[in-house]
C-alpha cells in the first residue's frame, strides 16, 4: 500500500535520492529547501508501507507574474512503482493546493519532447496543453514543451475577458451605424449647400450677363452721342472759321 501525503523537511533527502535515480535534471539540497520553506503546501510524496519515499512532486508558485500560477519543478516515481497511478495522484494533490491555497489561475511545466511517458501523463491523464516549444531548453540541447493547464479561476478570468471584449465590440457596432448616419447626413447637407451655392452662382452669372447686355448698348449710345457732339462742335468751329474768312478785313 502506497500513500500520498504532503512532504516535510525530513523527506527532502529521500526526494533528492529519488530524483537522482529517475532524472538527469538534478538540484542541490538548498533548492529543495527553498521550495519547502517557500511553498510547503504544494510539495507531495508517495510513501510505501515501509515508509520509503517512492515518488515526489516538487513544485512552486510564480507570484510575481501578471497571472498567479503554479509551476512543476520536478516529478518522478521509482521504476518499481510506475504505472500504478502514483504520478497522477501526486500531480492532482499539488494542483489542488495551488488553486485552493494560492488562488492559482493555471499550472505550467516543461517536459522533454521525447519523454513519451510524461507527455502522455500530462496531456492525456491530466489535461495539459502545449503552450509553447522552447528550443534547446535542456543542458543536452533537447527541446522542451512548455505545457499549461488552466484552473477554474483562470478559465473564469478568460471567459470574463472574452465577455467584456464582446460587449465592447457590440457597443462599437451599435455606435458605428449612428456615426455612419451622421456622416451621411453631413454629406447630404454638404451636397445641398453645394447645390444652393451653384444655383446662386448661376443666378448671379445670369443677372451679370443681363446687366452687361444693358450696359453695352448704353455705352454705345453714350459714345455715339459724344461722337455726334464732337462732330457738331467740329462743325460749329468750321462754320465760325468760314464766317471769319467772309468778314472783310478792317484796314
Ligand atoms: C512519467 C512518470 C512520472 C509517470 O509516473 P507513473 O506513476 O508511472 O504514472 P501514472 O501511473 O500515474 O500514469 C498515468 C498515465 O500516464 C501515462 N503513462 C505513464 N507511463 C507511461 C508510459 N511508460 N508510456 C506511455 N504512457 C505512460 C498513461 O497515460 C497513464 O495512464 P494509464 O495508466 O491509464 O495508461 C514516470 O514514468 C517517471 O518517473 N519517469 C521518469 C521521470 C520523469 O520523466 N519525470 C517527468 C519529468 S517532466
Amino acid at each position: 500500500m502506497v500513500c500520498i501525503r504532503p512532504a516535510t523537511v525530513d523527506d527532502l533527502l529521500a526526494m533528492q535520492a529519488c530524483n537522482l535515480c529517475c532524472l538527469p535534471e538534478n538540484y542541490q539540497m538548498r533548492y529543495y529547501f527553498y521550495h519547502m520553506l517557500s511553498w510547503p503546501q504544494v510539495l507531495y510524496v508517495a510513501e510505501d508501507y515501509n515508509k520509503k519515499i517512492v515518488g515526489y512532486v516538487l513544485a512552486k508558485m510564480e507570484e510575481d507574474s501578471a497571472e498567479v500560477h503554479g509551476h512543476i519543478t520536478s516529478l518522478a516515481v521509482l521504476r518499481s512503482h510506475r504505472k500504478l497511478g502514483l504520478a497522477s495522484k501526486l500531480m492532482r494533490a499539488s494542483m489542488v493546493a495551488m488553486e485552493e491555497t494560492f488562488g492559482a489561475e493555471h499550472v505550467s511545466l516543461h517536459v522533454r519532447v521525447t519523454n513519451r511517458a510524461a507527455f502522455t501523463l500530462y496531456s492525456q491523464s491530466l489535461g495539459f496543453d502545449i503552450h509553447d516549444t522552447e528550443s534547446k531548453y535542456y543542458a543536452d540541447n533537447e527541446d522542451a514543451y512548455n505545457m499549461r493547464k488552466m484552473f477554474a479561476t483562470g478559465l473564469k478570468k478568460q471567459s470574463d475577458a472574452k465577455g467584456k471584449k464582446k460587449e465592447k465590440d457590440a457597443e462599437l457596432k451599435d455606435k458605428e451605424p449612428a456615426k455612419d448616419e451622421k456622416k451621411k447626413q453631413e454629406k447630404k447637407g454638404d451636397a445641398v449647400a453645394e447645390e444652393e451655392t451653384a444655383k446662386k452662382g448661376d443666378e448671379l452669372q445670369k443677372s451679370d450677363g443681363e446687366a452687361a447686355k444693358i450696359d453695352k448698348p448704353a455705352k454705345a449710345e453714350d459714345s455715339a452721342k459724344e461722337d455726334a457732339k464732337d462732330a457738331r462742335e467740329d462743325g460749329a468751329e468750321t462754320e465760325e472759321a468760314k464766317k471769319k474768312k467772309r468778314r472783310p478785313k478792317k484796314k
